[in-house]
């Protein structure tokens, strides 16, 4: 009767910790990055690549890479790994290894989350891999000059998504696209409603998405 009572206020300290993390938007700490570092099932790599549709030598922009789940593959499907640079060469790129190298710049607001994805980005051999760290409602980029932006898990943890959605369709070239990722469980979840919501205040079209009502890629674009 006594463990029924103490697994019961267990229960009831985790579902109000929920209600109240999601009523107070925070990013992640670093000291809890095994969450980002599980599996994320049905928001797989590859359903993000179908998504994204990333072409070599593109500028990409990944803001909140935690641990890097995406940032990998991401700079290798634009061009910038020792594997990728074989692939060119192979197919005979007259360039050479540098007009088909994208970029893939990784935003983040905890430096730790930068360095982590930066050491494995070394590991692989990665050298488009490019950090600086902010908040996603301030972005240091220009007008006008990134190919896609990718937020996963990200945009319910700002506390001002609005300003952050508005930054990025800034810093979109005018056929750009914004790929958002959610996935149910995590405190933060957005749903696909409220994203298309949000979408349409800020200038955003809603094209498509990928996935389910509980996990999904959504692919918008910013008409000019
Ligand atoms: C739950 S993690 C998601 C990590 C990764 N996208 C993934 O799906 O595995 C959220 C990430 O967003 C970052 N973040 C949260 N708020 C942010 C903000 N306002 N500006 C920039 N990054 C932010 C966190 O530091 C963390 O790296």
């Amino acid at each position: 009767m006594r463990a029924r009572t103490l697994l019961g206020a267990a229960a009831l300290a985790t579902l109000g910790a929920a209600l109240w993390w999601r009523k107070n938007p925070s990013a992640c700490p670093y000291g809890q990055r095994f969450w980002v570092e599980a599996p994320h099932p049905i928001i797989t790599r590859e359903r993000l690549r179908a998504v994204l549709r990333p072409a070599p030598g593109e500028r990409l922009l990944e803001i909140g890479p935690g641990t890097g789940y995406y940032t990998l593959e991401i700079a290798e499907w634009v061009g910038g790994g020792s594997a990728a640079r074989g692939g060119d060469a192979a197919r005979g790129d007259a360039a050479g290894d540098g007009a088909n190298t994208g970029t893939v710049e990784i935003f983040d607001l905890q430096q730790e989350f930068l360095d982590h994805t930066m050491s494995r980005a070394a590991e692989r051999g990665l050298q488009n891999v490019v950090p600086t760290r902010g908040d996603a409602t301030a972005l240091p980029y220009e007008d006008a000059s990134i190919d896609a932006v990718v937020l996963t898990a990200v945009l319910g943890e700002i506390p001002d998504p609005a300003a952050a959605l508005r930054e990025i369709r800034r810093v979109l070239k005018p056929a750009g696209r914004l790929i958002v990722g959610e996935l149910f469980g995590d405190p933060h979840f957005t749903t696909l409603a409220s994203l298309r919501r949000q979408a349409a205040e800020t200038g955003f079209a809603y094209e498509d998405h990928s996935g389910n009502r509980l996990a999904y890629f959504a692919r918008l674009s910013a008409p000019q």
